[in-house]
C-alpha cells in the first residue's frame, strides 16, 4: 500500500521556478490498480518519481507498506518494482543480462533470477532475452525494462506510462498483466494520459492537472461527478481542458 501526503515539488529554471507538484495526496491500496491521468506536464512523472526515492520531495511525505520514502528509503526499494519514464537498458547488454543485473542488485541468486526471467520473459512475450538491446524497438525495451522491474517479486509496482510506443497486442499483454499482479493482492500504480486505458483497467484513479489533484475515483464515480457519459469529455472537464477549448475557439 502507498499513502501520499501533501507532496510538493518545484524546480529552479532559468526562467523562473516550476511548481510541478502542489499538494498532491492520495492512497493506491493493495490488489487494486490506481491510475495517475493526466495531460503532458501535469506531474505524474515528478510524482513517481518521488514515489520511488529518485527525487526528494519539498514538503509532504510518502510510505510504502507503512515504512517512509525518506526515513527508510532502502527497505522501500526493496518493496518497489519500477518502470522509469526513460526506460534506461544498457545497450552492451542483452535483455537477459539487463534483467540479471537488477536481480543480482537485489540480492537473488542465480538459480532464482534464471526462473524469474524464464516466467516473465513468458508473460511479457519477451522472445529476444539473448539479444543486445543495442538497436530494440521501444516496444522491446519497454518490455526488457518491466521484466528487470519486477525481477525481484515487488510487492508494489509503479510504472510511468506503461503503454507507451507498445502495439494493440503487446497493450492487451500488458493489461492482462497488470490485472494478474492485482489479483495476487500487489499494489499497482500506472501514469497515463489516455482516460480509455486508465478506465479499462483502474479500481480508482487519480486524475491530476497543474501538479494539483482535480478528482479521485471509480470511472463510474467520475462520470456521475462529471455528469458526463463519454470518458473522453469527463477527461476533459476534470482536467481544466475544457475551458483552454473555450479559450481557443
Ligand atoms: N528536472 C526538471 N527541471 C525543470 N522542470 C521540470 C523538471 N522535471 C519536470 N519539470 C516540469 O514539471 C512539470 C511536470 O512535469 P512531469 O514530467 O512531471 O509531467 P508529466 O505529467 O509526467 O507529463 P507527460 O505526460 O508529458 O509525461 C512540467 O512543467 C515540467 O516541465
Ligand atoms: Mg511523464
Amino acid at each position: 500500500m502507498i499513502e501520499v501526503k501533501n507532496l510538493h515539488k518545484s524546480f529552479k529554471t532559468k526562467t523562473g521556478a516550476v511548481h510541478a507538484v502542489r499538494g498532491v495526496s492520495f492512497e493506491a491500496q493493495d490488489g487494486e490498480i490506481t491510475g495517475l491521468l493526466g495531460p503532458n506536464g501535469a506531474g505524474k512523472t515528478t510524482t513517481l518519481r518521488m514515489l520511488y526515492t529518485l527525487m526528494a520531495p519539498d514538503s509532504g511525505n510518502v510510505s510504502v507498506d507503512g515504512l517512509d520514502i525518506l526515513k527508510d528509503a532502502t527497505a522501500v526499494r526493496r518493496r518497489l518494482g519500477v518502470l522509469p519514464d526513460a526506460r534506461g537498458v544498457y545497450k552492451r547488454l542483452t535483455a537477459r543480462e539487463n534483467i540479471a543485473y537488477f536481480g543480482r542488485l537485489h540480492g537473488l541468486d542465480e538459480a532464482t533470477i534464471a526462473t524469474r526471467t524464464t516466467q516473465l520473459a513468458q508473460t511479457l512475450g519477451i522472445d529476444f532475452l539473448d539479444r543486445r538491446t543495442e538497436g530494440f524497438s521501444q516496444g522491446q525495451r519497454t518490455k526488457t525494462a518491466i521484466a528487470r522491474a519486477l525481477i525481484h517479486d515487488p510487492k508494489n509496482v509503479i510504472l510511468d506510462e506503461p503503454t507507451n510506443g507498445l502495439d494493440v497486442m503487446t497493450t492487451r499483454g500488458l493489461r492482462g498483466f497488470l490485472q494478474h499482479l492485482r489479483a495476487e493482492g500487489r499494489c499497482v500504480i500506472f501514469s497515463s494520459h489516455i482516460m480509455q486505458e486508465v478506465a479499462a483497467l483502474c479500481d480508482r484513479i487519480v486524475v491530476v492537472a497543474g501538479g494539483e489533484v482535480k478528482a479521485i475515483g471509480t470511472p463510474d464515480e467520475l462520470r456521475r461527478q462529471t455528469g458526463e457519459e463519454d470518458l473522453e469529455n469527463v477527461f476533459v472537464r476534470l482536467t481544466g481542458l475544457d475551458r483552454l477549448d473555450g479559450e481557443a475557439a
